[in-house]
C-alpha cells in the first residue's frame, strides 16, 4: 500500500491516540472479513444489495413456525441462488486475515482489550481472538430461546424438528441474531460496558447502520472516547471520529500495528 504523507499523518495521529488510551475496544463489521472471502451485506457486493434485507418480521415469522423455519433453513443452505447458501459457500471456505491476526497480536500485546463483533463467521475463535462478545452471535453454535443455552451446531442431532435444547426441551434456534429479534441480554449488557468503559473505540469495517450495535460508538463517543475508523468509505459514523483511515483492514491494520509497535515513531519507508 503506497503511503500518502496525508495516510501517514492519520496513522500517526491514530497510533498516538491508541498508546494514549488505557482501554481500547474494537466494534468489527462484515468489512474486515471481506478479505477473507465472505461479502459484506450492503455497498458493493453486498449480500442484502443483491438479495434485498431481510424484514424484522425474521424473528417473530421463527417464532410463529420454527419447524418450517428449519425445514427451509435445511433447503436453502443446499440451494444456489439463495443467500443463506452463498453465505454458507463463502463462510466455510473462509480463513482469517491478516486484519483477523493482527486483532490477536494487539490482544495479546496490550494495545487492545475487547472487541465487539457484529460478525457471525467464527473468524475471530479461528484466528485466536480471546477477549470478545459477538453481539450478533455465531453461526456456528445454536440457542435455546428458552433458557439461553449455547452449544455448538457440529455434532447436534437434528433427528425431529424443532431442534430442542438437550438442558430444558426449549426451541433452538441458530445462535445468530435474526432481524426483530433482542440481542440476548447477557451479551447487550456486556457490549454497553465496553462501550461505557473504553477510552478509544476502533470501528473496523462497519456500515454502522444496525442497531442498537450502531449505538456503542455514540455511546462511546458522548462519555469523551475516541473514535478511530478504518473503512474504505465513509459511514454514517466518520462525522464522529477522530482519525479516519481509508482502505482494506486487511492492509491498514498490519501497518497501524507497526506504528504501535514503534511507540508510534514513522519507520523508515512507511
Ligand atoms: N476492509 C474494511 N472495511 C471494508 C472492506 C475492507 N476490505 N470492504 C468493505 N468494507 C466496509 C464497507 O465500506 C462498509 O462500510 O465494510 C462495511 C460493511 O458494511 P455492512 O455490509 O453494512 O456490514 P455491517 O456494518 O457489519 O452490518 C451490520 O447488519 O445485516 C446485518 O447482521 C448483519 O452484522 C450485520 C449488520
Amino acid at each position: 500500500m503506497n503511503l500518502t504523507p496525508e495516510f501517514s499523518a492519520s496513522l500517526d495521529r491514530a497510533a498516538g491516540l491508541i498508546l494514549q488510551s488505557k482501554h481500547v475496544v474494537m466494534m468489527a463489521g462484515a468489512g474486515l472479513s471481506v478479505e477473507s472471502g465472505i461479502p459484506p451485506f450492503r455497498g458493493p457486493g453486498g449480500l442484502w444489495t443483491k438479495y434485498g434485507e431481510p424484514t424484522n418480521l425474521s424473528y417473530r415469522e421463527f417464532l410463529q413456525d420454527p419447524e418450517g423455519w428449519w425445514e427451509e433453513r435445511f433447503r436453502n443452505e443446499d440451494q444456489p441462488g439463495d443467500p443463506t447458501y452463498e453465505m454458507k459457500v463463502a463462510v466455510d471456505q473462509a480463513q482469517p486475515n491478516p486484519g483477523h491476526r493482527v486483532i490477536v497480536e494487539m490482544e495479546q500485546l496490550g494495545f487492545l482489550q475487547c472487541v465487539v463483533t457484529q460478525n457471525v463467521d467464527n473468524l475471530h475463535r479461528v484466528a485466536g481472538s480471546q477477549n470478545m462478545l459477538e453481539i450478533h452471535g455465531n453461526r456456528t453454535f445454536l440457542r435455546c430461546i428458552e433458557c439461553g443455552d449455547r452449544q455448538p451446531r457440529d455434532g447436534y442431532h437434528f433427528d425431529s424438528l424443532p431442534p430442542r435444547c438437550t438442558n430444558c426441551s426449549g426451541i433452538i434456534k441458530m445462535d445468530t441474531v435474526m432481524f426483530g429479534e433482542p440481542i440476548p441480554e447477557d451479551v447487550m449488557l456486556a457490549c454497553r460496558q465496553q462501550a461505557e468503559n473504553c477510552d478509544l473505540m476502533l470501528l473496523v469495517g462497519t456500515s454502522g447502520t444496525v442497531n442498537p450495535a450502531a449505538q456503542l460508538p455514540i455511546i462511546a463517543k458522548e462519555l469523551g472516547a475516541s473514535l478511530i475508523e478504518i473503512n474504505p468509505d465513509e459511514t454514517s459514523l466518520t462525522p464522529w471520529c477522530d482519525a479516519i483511515l481509508n482502505g482494506p483492514s486487511g492492509e491498514i491494520l498490519p501497518l497501524l500495528l507497526k506504528r504501535l509497535q514503534n511507540g508510534g515513531a514513522v519507520e523508515p519507508g512507511n
